[in-house]
């Protein structure tokens, strides 16, 4: 993928938000006929947060973890040019980025939701660096936010174990062309697959009397786990592999691999099949699980709180997910 570019961009900050309320395996078992051994020996769960109360949304997530990130680098909300909401489960179907962009104060900011399920924060990163590279805006919030606990079918065990709710951010901004920390990526869709991942809309059995219009409401998520396995372990290492060569970089070069947290033995696999260590994978999916677009930022802000990414490393992070749509971004940090 060949952009125009006439300036930079690069990551400057990290933050995310997690729940107060979590939710273990055991508790799982008290709810679903599973057990812990089966969870952990399948996915690598242990636990997810849930997000509880009256009114609490993936706004409140999104603000925390924000806020988190224009802290660490004492930025005013008010230089925020562009947010970028990546989230499935907005608090209002018109879209929560202008709700996010009052809450936080970023008065500045022009503010969207963008929709890729567990690939929006790669396709968001994706949309700000093009804002960023063009010249177009200085300053990009990007967020990555879900609270899929409220869109799950809790009787449904091969589903209800795998998801969790949180938020992660991340604040790109424009530098000159030779810093440039937004090296490549790769994106794709395959709409044939949509069937196997989805929260499809469930129409009223009845037409409005006078119009003919069916309206309705939102069915839960259904998934086919093993295509959807199989997906992302062929996929994944396939656009890996064509966003490195284009700019001629190897495997051996990658410091740090953050795959979207779905399933440890996905995240294996993928690694297995580039020959990367495992001890290169970021994996947080014990104590989260599956959190769709907030998985990434929350698994990169970790990293590099516990100061395992640093400055100049090569970071490869690839989502993948409902669509099906996937894709591959390489950073230097
Ligand atoms: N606890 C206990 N047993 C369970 C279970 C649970 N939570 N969920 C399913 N099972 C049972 C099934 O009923 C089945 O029983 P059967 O053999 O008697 O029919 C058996 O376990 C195997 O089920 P199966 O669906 O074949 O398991 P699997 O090995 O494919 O693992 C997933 C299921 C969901 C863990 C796996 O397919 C997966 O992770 N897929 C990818 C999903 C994903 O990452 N989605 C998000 C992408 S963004």
């Amino acid at each position: 993928m060949k952009s125009l570019m006439i300036q930079g961009a690069k990551i400057i900050a990290t933050g995310s938000a997690i729940p107060s309320s979590s939710f273990s395996n055991h508790d799982m078992s008290k709810l679903v006929s599973t057990s812990d051994e089966w969870i952990f020996s399948r996915t690598g769960i242990r636990e997810r947060r849930l997000l509880k109360g009256v009114d609490k949304s993936i706004v409140d997530l999104g603000v925390v973890a924000s806020k988190k990130a224009l802290d660490k680098i004492s930025m005013h909300p008010s230089k925020i040019d562009l947010i970028i909401l990546a989230t499935s489960t907005p608090h209002d179907l018109f879209g929560s980025a202008s709700k996010l962009q009052s809450e936080i104060g970023a008065y500045n900011a022009v503010a969207f939701d963008l929709t890729a399920a567990c690939s929006g924060f790669v396709l968001s990163l994706v949309t700000a660096s093009q804002f960023l590279q063009t010249g177009a805006y200085s300053n990009i919030l990007v967020v990555g936010a879900d609270v899929l606990s409220k869109w799950v079918d809790w009787s449904d065990r091969s589903t209800c174990i795998l998801f969790g709710d949180a938020a992660g951010a991340a604040i790109l901004q424009s530098c000159s062309l030779i810093n440039n920390a937004i090296l490549n990526f790769q994106l794709k869709t395959d709409g044939n697959y949509s069937k196997y991942l989805s929260i499809a809309y469930k129409q009223n059995t009845s037409a409005h009397p006078q119009l003919n219009i069916y309206q309705g409401s939102f069915k839960k998520i259904y998934m086919n786990g093993k295509e959807v396995y199989k997906f992302a372990v062929f996929q994944i290492p396939l656009s890996i592999l064509k966003c490195l060569n284009s700019i001629n970089m190897s495997v051996q070069e990658i410091d740090w691999l953050v795959l979207h947290q779905a399933n440890e033995r996905i995240l294996i696999a993928i690694a297995q099949k580039l020959s990367i260590s495992t001890n290169k994978v970021i994996s947080n999916l014990r104590k989260y699980g599956n959190t769709s677009a907030a998985s990434i930022p929350l698994a990169l802000d970790e990293a590099v709180q516990d100061n395992k990414i640093s400055s100049n490393d090569i970071v490869v992070i690839s989502g993948f997910g409902a669509g099906l749509t996937w894709g591959t971004i390489v950073v230097r940090w």
